[in-house]
């Protein structure tokens, strides 16, 4: 009687490591893809969780083909950040994106992304500037719009998507991707969370059992100050609540904010809306952000 057979494993995806290798990978020439199936891509600086994960599914439902691209970018880092001690964890990163029949993981290194005598920086302005990130990362936006606007470039995706986790920089590349009349559309896809309301995060391997413990107070007090706003608490007495409930917890803040979702002005009243509540705070030597709708 014969066997079953084994369930053949996933191929995995190809990795493009040069420009010139990604471009044939892609069928793309100068001026762009030859080959008429839809590109989506999903940049990240890989640690892959369950939340990227999520935002492949997306491109998949949204384009012929998804890029993967996998690129710890040294440019978006302050020199007190953690870029040395950053979580890289290629094989696992490729085995997850086998599993989801990625077409191309590009990951090229430092010097293909700033080879020698690199000298162009983009400068964002309007949501790079509005005083939340930006004001405690200064470096933060200059990079990401840089890296970013490199690998629009290089993959020349019709769509790319971003987790609305790192909602400033959503904003940021949007905004980038119309200034620049770059031919593609930028998706914001919904912040996956742990069962009790912690956001998925790379960054969240850096926790200690108690702090992991904590942490679930970011999208509570969020979640409360939503609420209360709803209910036609004034703005500023909900935040300061979240803020005292988040300190409390342990956390040392950054910002806790209520600003446009659209341009993140500070906002005062809920008939200015719509409005998003944004936090970053750092628990140990660990930063967290989050941010929900009102
Ligand atoms: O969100 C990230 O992982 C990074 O900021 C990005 C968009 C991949 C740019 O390096």
């Amino acid at each position: 009687m014969a066997g079953k057979k084994a369930p053949t494993p996933p191929k995995g995806p190809r990795v493009a490591r040069t420009v010139s290798a990604l471009r044939k990978t892609l069928g793309a020439d100068v001026g762009k893809h030859t080959d008429a199936r839809t590109v989506a891509l999903v940049p990240t600086m890989g640690a892959l969780h369950a939340g990227h994960l999520a935002l492949v599914k997306l491109a998949k439902r949204r384009a012929d083909r998804v890029v993967v691209s996998i690129f710890v970018n040294p440019t978006q880092f302050g020199p007190a950040e953690d870029f040395g001690r950053y979580p890289r964890t290629w094989d696992a990163d490729l085995k997850a994106l086998a599993g989801e029949n990625v077409d191309v993981v590009w990951a090229p290194t430092a010097d293909v992304m700033y080879p020698q005598g690199f000298a162009t920086r983009l400068a964002p302005e309007g949501p790079a500037l509005a005083g939340l990130e930006d004001k405690f990362r200064p470096h933060f936006f200059g990079g990401v719009a840089t890296v970013v606007a490199k690998l629009f470039l290089q993959c020349r995706p019709d769509v790319a998507i971003f987790g609305q986790k790192d909602y400033q920089q959503l904003q940021v590349v949007t905004r980038l991707a119309r200034d620049l009349d770059l031919p593609l559309k930028v998706i914001g896809a919904p912040t996956w969370r742990e069962k009790d309301g912690l956001a998925l995060s790379s960054r969240n391997v850096y926790l200690s059992a108690q702090e992991r413990a904590a942490a679930p107070v970011l999208h509570a007090a969020l979640s409360a100050c939503a609420q209360e706003i709803r209910s036609g608490k004034i703005i500023a007495q909900a935040v300061d609540t979240a803020r005292n409930t988040i300190s409390r917890a342990g956390f040392i803040i950054d910002y806790v904010e209520a600003r446009h979702a659209a341009t993140l002005a500070p906002i005062h009243q809920q008939k200015d809306g719509p409005i998003r509540l944004l936090v970053a705070a750092k628990i140990g030597t660990t930063r967290l952000i989050d941010n929900i709708p009102v």
